[in-house]
């Protein structure tokens, strides 16, 4: 009965960790969402959108007040100027923008360049579009790099005639890795001269510690021509369940993606994208103490995990640690079997990570565990509590 394009698919682990950490009372750092709400102002935009009228279709492209608003906020915080008349679209989230630019982007048998690990909708994307994926993995920090890293070579050797897209996550869900300038500079180097597009996911644009800095790949010089940006307001305001995202770019890619979401939802939530547009407004005091209270989350987390035993993996942004089990996996566990038994047998509920990799590559990864942040204090307590006693 079902189609080829969706038979591969299976329950997600996500869903089956859900459901084991409510059967089990578990702690749950499982879940890349945050068990508490945005400002509350801009819950209240929302409710006063709805109880204004709000509530017909939205424009498809996207409403023009948030267009407007994202238009400034890409002014204020990465100086890009933008027509909001061709050069913004809004979508379904983060997600659906994916979504439509490899539809948008790929002919059946082009080539799609991911980084492993990667965010799982990215190769669910390409399958449904008949692309091909093709991967880079990211290494894990070692003795020579403190940070995770890419291998030139194999980089290099992903880039056929045939790749069309390249999709890029940074701040990356779940290393917490920051691309830096010269590894966009080669992606970018590789992408112009492929001829592809360059899909850059921010969806964690705000969430960047210590003072690093985020570099968005569509403000280097040159660029522009190819970079489609991708981000959303669920992690920056914590509204996830709200799905307001959008895309930035050259009037041609903008276009392009919305040809397809045309077809696909046609517009997001009217009201949730008025309340977004006051969101994005919010002043840069906002932002700075969004920063500083995730930056106090990790350093708890990070604390609780170390003294458990858990080596834990430098983490410069999103919300996200990637933690090395050794000292407490058994013999011949994997990172799904190992974190089956953190939430059986000691309710701590993480994701194992190899679910962001192809099965190729999934061993790279069963010695580590992702541990989610995004939590109130007292779930952190509960969730030190436990560790301490592994
Ligand atoms: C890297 C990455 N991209 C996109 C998304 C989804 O964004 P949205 O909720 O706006 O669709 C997520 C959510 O976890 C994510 O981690």
């Amino acid at each position: 009965m079902e189609s080829a394009r969706v038979a591969g698919f299976g329950t997600s682990i996500f869903s089956e960790f859900s459901r084991l950490a409510v059967q089990h009372g578990a702690v749950n750092l499982g879940q890349g969402f945050p068990d508490f709400d945005g400002p509350k102002e801009i819950a209240q935009a929302a409710i006063d959108a709805i109880n204004g009228g709000v509530n017909q279709y939205a424009v498809g492209q996207g409403a023009p007040q948030l267009r407007a608003a994202i238009a400034a906020h890409a002014k204020r915080f990465y100086g890009q100027v933008l027509d909001p008349a061709t050069e913004i679209g809004v979508t379904s989230g983060a997600t659906e923008a994916i979504f439509d630019a490899v539809l948008a982007l790929t002919n059946p048998g082009d080539e799609v360049v991911l980084f492993e690990p990667f965010y799982d909708s990215y190769l669910a994307s390409v399958q449904m579009a008949h692309a091909v994926p093709r991967f880079v993995r990211l290494r894990a920090p070692d003795v020579t790099h403190a940070q995770w890293w890419l291998d030139d070579a194999e980089l290099a050797a992903a880039f056929t005639s045939k790749t069309k897209l390249v999709i890029i996550n940074t701040p990356h869900n779940p290393t917490g890795k920051l691309f830096t300038r010269a590894e966009l500079e080669r992606i970018g180097e590789l992408t112009r001269r492929a001829g592809a597009v360059l899909l850059s996911d921010e969806v964690y644009e705000h969430l960047v510690f210590d003072d690093g800095k985020h570099v968005r790949p569509a403000t280097l010089p040159g660029f522009s021509d190819f970079t489609l940006t991708v981000s959303s307001g669920g992690k920056s305001f914590s509204f996830t369940g709200w799905k307001v995202g959008w895309h930035l770019g050259r009037r041609e890619l903008v276009a392009a993606v919305q040809k397809a979401h045309q077809w696909v939802t046609f517009c997001s939530a009217a009201p949730f994208q008025a309340a977004i547009g006051k969101a994005l407004e919010l002043p840069d005091s906002y932002f700075q103490g969004f920063v500083e209270s995730y930056t106090q989350k990790r350093g708890f987390l990070s604390a609780a995990l170390t003294k458990a035993g858990f080596e834990v993996l430098p983490c410069a942004g999103t919300y996200f640690l990637m933690a090395r089990t050794d000292r407490h996996r058994k013999a011949g566990e994997d990172d799904v079997a190992f974190c089956r038994r953190l939430l059986v047998d000691h309710g701590i509920a993480a994701i194992p990570p190899s679910v962001f990799y192809s099965p190729e590559h999934a061993s790279h990864v069963h010695g580590m565990a992702r541990f989610a942040f995004c939590k109130t204090q007292p779930v952190l307590d509960a969730a030190a509590d436990r560790l301490a006693k592994l």
